[in-house]
């Protein structure tokens, strides 16, 4: 039998603990869910295999809204195709490029190259975002119809890596993506209070370790400028990688006055704090950069709470030499697609501030929702694509760096000890990843 027939197979997922709600079955026949329940093995055509899922957690697979890809341009750091690799070894079923490549996802052309790269390479759907200035200038408003018009049906736009810090070019962004939806995913950073040579958070620590650095209300007070803008427009603004307690308190006013404002905060804001940079270690040098503690405690509460709404990873890989320089001319950026799911159910799951139906809410189907994805986090429902992510809660991973689908090596979670851990991944009924491998590198 050829790998193909193999996994083209109806799977009986047998006895998944269906997102941590109670053991049950799951019938996968043609890319789809065929069946949900104790009798599903009774529609189950001949030549099914059975998958035995006992005592693992089900989750519709995982989406995420801001990945780094690097290609076209720096194929040395990443490829669309290690990219998804990386992805499926991480539980996620689609991923969402982001448009700071080279040349910057800026027009329709551009964007459906990156949905047909991540087609050839099978592994995870992969959506460009799409630039909201063109070259990422904050000058112009880049190609945003055509592009959510293509073929690629571009619905996310973001500048990300810097700030559409001009206010006027913001809102006519917001003004133009309610035309078709869109969202605008704002790196909120104002430049004036950051500075070309910041490289960390602005603080004590920072002083004693002689390192520039710029300060929360750089974050802050662009989020807070952001939520007044979406409110005069009506339109849908996400806060990419929020990362302070200020830009908690500022979402916590905007939900409640209703207006249309999403966030996500990265597995890193999670659980690493500033202190990791009395080392110097490069790998800890991130934008936004890493925070103090009582940052991640309001970061987590707040994830907790649903006033930020998804994890995303912002996955930056980054070739060595630009990421092994001293701590103030390293590139910013850190790997994150292969241990999200392990970081979120280490800080949140195991401390038992959410369960594993909030973590398909805050990995997959809200993500998926923000994005307008019709195919994508729709939970474990017949008739729904058969995106599945099955996950062994208790495994302890130490994660070593160097066994990665990812191309580059900037991971920051080298050495840690996570609880629980990708098992499976499912993309429309296909197997992409088992335990660390993706389909072609071994026998799923
Ligand atoms: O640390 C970061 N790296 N933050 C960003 O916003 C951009 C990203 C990158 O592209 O490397």
């Amino acid at each position: 039998m050829t790998s193909t027939e193999q996994r083209d197979r109806p799977i009986l997922v047998k006895g998944a603990d269906l997102l941590g709600e109670g053991a049950t079955d799951v019938l996968v026949v043609d890319g789809a869910i065929a069946a949900v329940g104790a009798d599903a093995d009774q529609h189950a055509p001949t030549g099914t295999q059975t998958l035995d899922a006992d005592g693992l957690v089900a989750l519709p697979g995982l989406v995420d809204l801001h990945t780094h890809l690097r290609e076209p341009g720096r194929e040395d750091a990443e490829t669309i195709e290690t990219g998804s690799r990386a992805a499926a070894v991480g539980g996620y079923t689609a991923v969402f490029a982001m448009a700071n490549t080279d040349p910057v996802t800026d027009t329709a052309e551009a964007a459906e190259r990156v949905v047909d790269l991540g087609q050839r390479a099978g592994y995870v759907d992969v959506h460009p975002v799409g630039a909201v200035t063109k070259e990422l200038a904050g000058a112009e408003l880049a190609e945003l119809g055509l592009m959510a018009r293509s073929r690629a049906r571009v619905r996310v736009f973001s500048d990300d890596g810097r700030c559409v810090h001009d206010a006027r070019v913001m809102r006519r962004a917001l003004e133009y993506v309610l035309a078709f939806d869109g969202v605008v995913s704002q790196h909120a950073q104002d430049p004036t209070l950051a500075g070309r040579t910041a490289c960390c958070h602005e603080g004590e620590l920072s002083g004693r370790l002689g390192l520039p650095g710029w300060p929360g209300v750089a974050e802050e007070s662009i989020v807070a400028r952001d939520v007044m803008l979406a409110r005069h427009t009506g339109s849908r603004v996400h806060v990419a990688h929020a990362s302070t307690a200020g830009t908690v308190e500022v979402l916590r006013w905007a939900k409640a006055q209703g207006i249309a404002v999403t966030a996500e905060v990265t597995p890193h804001h999670l659980m690493l704090t500033t202190d990791l940079l009395t080392t110097y270690d490069p790998v800890y040098k991130v934008n936004p950069p890493l925070r103090p503690a009582e940052d991640v405690a309001a970061l987590r509460a707040a994830l907790g709470d649903g006033t930020i709404d998804i994890v995303a990873t912002d996955h930056a890989p980054h070739v060595r030499q630009d990421k092994e320089h001293a701590f103030t001319d390293a590139a910013f950026g850190m790997l994150g697609l292969e241990q999200a799911l392990s970081v979120v159910s280490t800080t949140m799951v195991a401390t038992g501030a959410m369960s594993w139906a909030d973590v398909a809410r805050v990995m997959s189907t809200g993500p998926a929702a923000i994005a307008r994805l019709r195919d994508q986090g729709q939970g474990l429902v017949v008739g729904a694509p058969a995106n599945l992510t099955l996950v062994d809660p208790t495994r302890e991973v130490t994660v070593d760096a160097a066994r990665s689908a990812s191309l580059s090596r900037n991971n920051p979670w080298h050495g840690h000890t996570l609880t629980g851990a990708v098992h499976l991944t499912m993309l429309r009924g296909l197997v992409t990843a088992r335990k660390g491998l993706t389909w072609g590198a071994s026998d799923v």
